[in-house]
């Protein structure tokens, strides 16, 4: 699992409010409760001195009757404090901390690795950290309406189909997709025109996948290239995403695969990512307005042979929704 910095600080930040706000809502019982029961207070004080007085004597190497007898006093008292508490209707766990994970107690580790509290809120960030540049609630499956594609044949291809027909073979593949996400799925191309629910679909796949527990990162090509140079150039590691996250990921998306300057920088990042993943058996999404011609174009044999060869692709026909919902209202 890889997350970006960010999500890690901001699941921490929420693990240390939970655990502070459980141990203030200790402080603050009893607080109240030495406010009302009077007597509490000087019982608690005596229950201190005494159990001073025999550390102190342990620590001089006093005599072990002396101790005895100091421990034996400390009990009497704490069994008065707890009496005084059960006349006045206090619960004898009324003190205990509440801590919102008792495994962990709102540290979020165990001796064995991360609690499933940290775990669970690392994914809950990582969506959020998504949702702050494309609100992911909007993309779902069940949203994606395939009223908005024509019903005629599209023109000059080799098995005849309608864009509509077209766009319910892809809504049932993806919606399959992430349903049964695994280590063996396939990698995807989503290609086609602008405006015809890739990004909406491959959004749609990555809530289902951070669901079931996995980690995804979705990034434009841009934004990826981007990314990588400021590592590259910066001694200290700024840059948001490095490399090792792009490849360690379980589900690596890339949207508008095409569309960030080309330069032998960006074509080398691209192969290494698309050929490091295909080896590790990690799945990647691209999607792209390129055709695969382009595709052979722009980028080197390497990385269009992968593409074209190893991928799964969901083609997209039709006109732009963007427009099509526009002239619809
Ligand atoms: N089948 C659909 N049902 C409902 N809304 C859709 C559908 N397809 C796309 N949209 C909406 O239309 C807009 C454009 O779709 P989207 O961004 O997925 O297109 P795209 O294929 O990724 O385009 P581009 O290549 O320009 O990135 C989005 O707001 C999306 O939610
Ligand atoms: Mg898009
Ligand atoms: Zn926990």
């Amino acid at each position: 699992m890889v997350y970006s910095e960010q999500v890690f600080l901001n699941a921490l930040k929420i693990l240390e409010d939970r655990r502070s706000k459980a141990e203030q809502e200790v402080q603050e019982k009893k607080k109240r409760i030495f406010e009302s029961i009077e007597e509490l207070g000087k019982l608690s004080k005596e229950i201190a001195e005494v159990s001073l007085l025999a550390v102190k004597a342990i620590a001089n190497g006093g005599a072990a009757e002396q101790v005895k007898q100091f421990k034996l006093k400390s009990l009497e008292l704490q069994k008065k404090r707890d009496d005084l508490l059960k006349e006045n209707g206090v619960p004898k766990d009324y003190f205990k901390c509440r801590y919102y994970c008792e495994k962990c107690h709102d540290t979020g580790y165990l001796v064995n690795g991360f609690c499933d509290c940290l775990k669970k809120l690392l994914i809950n960030e990582a969506a959020r950290d998504f949702n702050i540049k494309a609100p992911l609630d909007k993309f779902s499956f069940d949203n994606f309406k395939l009223d908005y594609y024509d019903n005629n044949l599209v023109p000059g291809l080799k098995e005849p189909v309608t864009p509509r027909e077209q766009a319910k073979k892809n809504l049932d593949f993806c919606r399959e997709y992430a349903r049964n996400f695994s280590k063996e799925s396939p990698n995807l191309l989503l290609g086609g025109g602008t405006g015809l629910g890739k990004t909406h679909l491959s959004l749609a796949i990555v809530k289902e996948v951070l669901k079931k527990g996995y980690s995804v990162v979705y990034i434009s090509a841009v934004q990826l290239v981007l990314n990588l140079e400021e590592h590259r150039f910066s001694s200290n590691e700024q840059g948001k995403y490095s490399m090792d996250s792009f490849l360690k990921c379980d589900l690596l998306v890339i949207d508008d695969f095409g569309s960030e300057p080309i330069s032998s920088f960006s074509v080398a990042s691209m192969y290494n990512i698309i050929n490091t993943r295909l080896l590790q058996q990690k799945q990647t999404i691209i999607n792209t307005n390129l055709s695969g011609q382009r595709i052979v174009d722009q980028y080197e044999e390497r990385v269009a042979s992968r593409l074209l060869g190893e991928y799964y692709v969901l083609k997209f026909y039709g006109r732009d929704i963007r427009q099509v919902k526009h002239l619809r209202f």
